[in-house]
């Protein structure tokens, strides 16, 4: 039996470069890991089944699960190396909301093929984990890898940033509103597509990664300056979920309030959403903010959480 730790996510930057040949768009983000996690448990058990419990009921336990796709994964793609295995029965202890934007079912399925690889002793190499995860989902492959990094293309060529400074997120989510994700996206592409670049056009997408490379929030976390991280968020999805959902602007608006009269040092919607989170430098900035985010809204429906800067992404537990 083998325990993870899987941590979410939340983008300190996320911009739509434009439309990619396979479907997907063209992103470049810069994903923060936060320490709020869930927690699984991989149990091998006899025969071929894959069995998921799960304490949310959003949480589907079949084939649909992605957590499920990653085992049958594994197995079509490395049959010499899982054959004699056997089945699994994973169990998911849910601490991140689900629909949030954070990352929660991406990060399950990178603890499970990350658990997998050690419990069947698989011996994938780092490349072989990266492939597929990258096949499995875009965020994927920054789960796995944790910590402070830029995305590109789908958002699955992941490099690693220096550590950013420790700061704090206060996130806070309305359970009852989650977006899904290919809505978002498809959204976008019908209000912007007018903005993106020419599919053809590789020099100019080369340059402007280039750009982003040498960006205010890249140079921002090269010089720990937590101040500039605040001001440099950014998120396109905003423009199309903030819209569709006026109860998540007011959230942002207030928290923003919230956060610049406690020391909070910036707010933004983290990947597509809904959840919104403020930083700050300080734990006891972070519970004031979430305090008072709570005494204002005073919505049980409203779940808010202080999760630290992490650099990690998965790690096993003892
Ligand atoms: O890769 P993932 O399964 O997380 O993506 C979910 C959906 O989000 C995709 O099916 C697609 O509709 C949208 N998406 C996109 N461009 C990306 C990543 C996701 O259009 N780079």
């Amino acid at each position: 039996m083998l325990t993870l730790l899987s941590n979410a996510k939340i983008n300190l930057y996320l911009e739509i470069v434009g439309s990619r040949t396979d479907g997907f768009h063209e992103l470049v983000m810069v994903m923060q890991s936060v320490a709020l996690c869930d927690r699984i448990t991989l149990n091998p058990i006899s025969g071929p089944s894959i069995t998921i419990n799960c304490n949310h009921p959003q949480v589907p336990t079949d084939h649909t699960n992605l957590a499920y796709k990653a085992v049958t994964l594994l197995q079509k793609r490395f049959p010499n190396r899982t054959n004699r295995c056997g089945g699994i029965e994973i169990t998911i202890d849910k601490k991140i909301p689900v629909g949030a934007g954070l990352a929660g079912g991406s990060s399950t399925a990178a603890a499970v093929l990350f658990g997998l690889d050690i419990l069947w002793k698989m011996g994938l190499t780092r490349l072989e984990l990266q492939e597929v995860s990258a096949e499995l989902g875009s965020d994927i492959p920054f789960c796995l890898a944790g910590g402070c990094a830029i995305a590109t293309g789908r958002g699955e060529e992941v490099d690693v940033l220096p550590k950013s400074p420790k700061l704090f997120a206060v996130l806070a989510k309305y359970e009852s509103i989650s977006v899904s994700t290919p809505w978002a996206y498809k959204t976008y592409r019908q209000q912007f597509a007018h903005t993106y670049l020419p599919l053809d056009d590789r020099a100019t997408l080369a340059e402007r990664r280039a750009r982003v490379h040498s960006s205010d929030m890249l140079k921002s976390i090269g010089a720990r300056n937590a101040t500039a991280i605040g001001t440099h968020l950014h998120n396109d999805l905003e423009k199309v979920v903030l819209p569709a959902h006026p109860k998540v602007t007011q959230l942002k608006s207030s928290m923003a309030e919230i956060a610049q009269t406690n020391g909070g040092i910036g707010t933004m919607m983290s990947g597509s959403g809904p959840t919104v989170f403020s930083l700050t430098e300080t734990l006891e900035a972070a519970e004031a903010v979430k305090q008072e985010v709570r005494s204002r809204f005073n919505d049980p429906d409203l779940k808010v959480f202080v999760a630290p800067f992490t650099s990690h992404g998965i790690v096993t537990k003892a």
